[in-house]
């Protein structure tokens, strides 16, 4: 599956909303508070945009007025520790649908056909090409995407790693390889070279900084 082209009007729905809040202290004298609300409250028919309420709302609309498609195509992705409720079509990537509609915008999309890995999150914990997913197929799946790494202030270790290093120039296949790093590092704290090459294997840079990339986890990140 290459090459996807996606159709028309998508609008999928979402899961209601929460509030964040982040309280940041310095060690000097400042202490701020950010706090953030992310809304979300209708769920959306993608066919004529109505607004519901609740997604069995959005159910029945869509099979009554929209008999001819697939109502049973509803999926549940679980991005990042929320659930999103979502109506896709049997045919989109799970890249098209985490990046454009639901706006996880560290997925980068390359070749678009599983030859470069810029795509890579995590699916159940394990380093997968996105571009190659159908999102129809990843009912309760948990996806971890690079957005999930930080807390918006800091990085984590083996982002660390990566900045510490100089292991990035133009910084379009590093969203994929922390993923697949991240992934790797879970499971092998203390990789060697060869491990590391292996864990990389499918991932182009086309800066040409793989020494880099590979020597900033060997033997492990603090
Ligand atoms: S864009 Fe998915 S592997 Fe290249
Ligand atoms: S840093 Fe540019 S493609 Fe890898």
């Amino acid at each position: 599956m290459g090459g996807a082209t996606i159709g028309s009007a998508s609008l999928l729905a979402a899961c209601g909303s929460d509030t964040t809040t982040q309280t940041i202290t310095n060690t000097t004298t400042t202490t701020s508070t950010v706090t953030s609300t992310t809304t979300v409250t209708n769920y959306i028919c993608p066919v004529d945009s109505q607004k519901f309420s609740s997604l069995a709302d959005l159910q029945d609309h869509y099979s009554t007025e929209h008999a001819g498609n697939q109502a049973e195509n509803i999926v549940t992705l679980n991005v990042n520790g929320k659930a999103y409720a979502l109506i896709v079509e049997p045919w989109w990537p799970l890249a098209y649908v985490l990046r454009d509609i639901l706006g996880f915008y560290s997925i980068k999309l390359g070749c678009d056909m599983g030859n470069c890995g810029t795509c890579t999150i995590q699916v159940d914990g394990a380093p997968m090409f996105s571009c190659l997913m159908l999102a129809v197929d990843c009912d309760g799946m948990e996806i971890t995407t690079l957005e999930a790494m930080s807390d918006g202030i800091n990085l984590d270790p083996v982002q660390q790693a990566f900045y510490d290093y100089d292991a990035y120039q133009c910084g379009y296949c590093t969203p994929g390889l922390i993923m697949a790093a991240e992934a790797l590092i879970k499971k092998n704290p203390k990789p060697t070279a060869e491990e590391v090459q292996e864990a990389f294997s499918g991932h182009l840079c086309f800066c040409a900084n793989m020494t880099k990339q590979v020597e900033c986890l060997v033997g492990g990140v603090d």
